[in-house]
């Protein structure tokens, strides 16, 4: 298993070019389980959950071609993802709502939870029922089956992000119309509706709480670029401010940040939002801020870890507090970060951080992706040398971080092990 070895302190200054967004590319990707056209790609992240999501559509009958980044499903082969390939990624589970649309029938393992939650999928299944699926749960494995799909009208308990895809991707092919309401907001769900209308879906509303969507009886091939990684994005900021540093990112997608731009400029942060990107200018001492984790618009689960780094060395006269409302297990960095020598305190899903004067490198252990990121933030801060083990928690979803570090002034090396 590889690792990462970072030699804190440097500041770190220059430009960051974004790759494409994983989990936008994930339900895309899976959008060429609904068509016999060819779905196609220009910038296809070159993560690992890219490469696993692949192998469980060739299974399926999807051939990727190489050279022309062409996903095409002229029949499909089966209608079962294994549990082999489901518990190596989680939204494997997005294979549900197309194949059940396309083939009416799909058995899927049921994903189970991981490092961060329980994740169920219970929303996801009583939408696809709301739609005219008979759902069974048998040995480890969701049997969805319908005679035919039928728009219907079904609220979700909780706007879900895949659940709401896989929602979309099985109504997109149904008889009639469908109303979803509290349905997830986020930049990936309006993008995959986007892409969808393009292949000549009828949706109206994404974007907001409540989508519409008129059935049709087929949908085309699709050519698209994939819109640049908003959690990357983050992540990169966070390394120009725990560091005092200066960096920008591009390309940039208005308001997709938002939440996180403000909690920067409450740090003490510059944010100057040029057209096209975002530069971030970092004071010497970040000062403590307060924060919630929420759907979109509302501040990311997926930056909370790493905002967290940065605040572990703010101003020590006062503390931060963050809460993690979407997920019950989300602060697995915080050992860790304690390991470096940060201040903090969890009450159930609260964080208390005072910041330190200092952190101190050490060997840590990276416990899932984001959290992976966040430890890298905080070993860049460090004084003296750090080892984050198991970064292949990383090579998930971020794309050459340490090429991309180096380039900024950071002294990053991999070991292979
Ligand atoms: N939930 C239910 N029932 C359901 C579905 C979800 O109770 O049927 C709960 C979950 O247990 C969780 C909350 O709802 O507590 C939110 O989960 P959601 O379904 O929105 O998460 P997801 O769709 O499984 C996606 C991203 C995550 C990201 C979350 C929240 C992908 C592939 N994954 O997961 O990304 O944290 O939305 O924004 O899009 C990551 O990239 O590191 C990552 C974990």
């Amino acid at each position: 298993m590889d690792s990462l070895v970072i030699s804190g302190g440097r500041r770190l200054e220059g430009k960051v070019e974004i790759p494409a967004a994983k989990n936008a590319a994930l339900p895309l990707v899976c959008l060429s389980l609904l068509t016999d056209q060819a779905v196609k790609f220009s910038n296809l992240p070159n993560v690992a959950d890219i490469g696993h999501l692949k192998v469980l559509l060739n299974d399926l009958g999807v051939n990727f071609s190489e050279a022309s980044q062409e996903f095409k499903c002229s029949e499909i082969r089966s209608t079962k993802a294994t549990y082999d390939l489901v518990r190596k990624m989680r939204a494997s589970i997005l294979v549900l709502g197309p194949l059940l649309a396309r083939e009416k029938k799909a058995e899927v393992s049921m994903p189970g939870g991981c490092a961060i939650g329980e994740r169920p999928v219970d929303i996801h299944l009583k939408g696809l029922e709301a739609l005219g699926a008979t759902i069974k749960l048998d040995a480890g494995y969701i049997h969805a089956s319908a005679a035919e799909l039928r728009g219907c009208r079904f609220v979700l308990d909780f706007p879900t992000v895949t659940g709401t895809i896989n929602l979309i991707t099985a109504a997109v092919l149904a008889k009639g119309e469908t109303c979803f309401e509290n349905v997830a907001r986020e930049p990936e769900v309006v993008e995959v509706c986007d892409a969808l209308i393009k292949m000549g879906a009828k949706i109206e509303g994404h974007g907001s709480s409540r989508i519409l969507i008129q059935g049709v009886d087929r949908l085309k091939g699709l050519d698209w670029t994939i819109q640049p990684d908003r959690i990357q994005f983050l992540t990169y900021l966070a390394c120009g401010a725990i560091t005092g540093g200066e960096i920008e990112c591009y390309p940039y997608r208005k308001d997709t940040l938002n939440a996180v731009l403000q909690k920067f400029a409450e740090m003490g942060c510059e944010i100057v939002e040029k057209t096209g990107s975002v530069l971030l200018k970092a004071p010497s001492l970040l000062k403590p801020v307060d924060f919630e984790t929420a759907p979109f618009p509302g501040f990311p689960t997926d930056g909370q870890a790493q905002l967290m780094a940065c605040l572990t060395v703010a101003d020590s006269s006062g503390a931060s507090t963050i809460r993690e409302t979407i997920f019950e297990n989300r602060f697995n960095h915080v050992s860790e970060l304690r390991r470096m020598g940060a201040d903090i305190e969890v009450t159930g899903n609260l964080a208390v951080v005072k910041g330190v004067k200092s952190l101190s490198g050490a060997s840590v252990m990276a416990s899932d992706l984001r959290a992976s990121a966040s430890l890298i933030i905080a070993a860049l801060k460090a004084k003296g040398e750090s080892t984050i083990l198991r970064v292949y928690h990383l090579d998930r979803g971020y794309e050459k971080l340490e090429d991309r570090l180096r380039a900024l002034g950071a002294q990053v090396r991999r070991e292979r092990n």
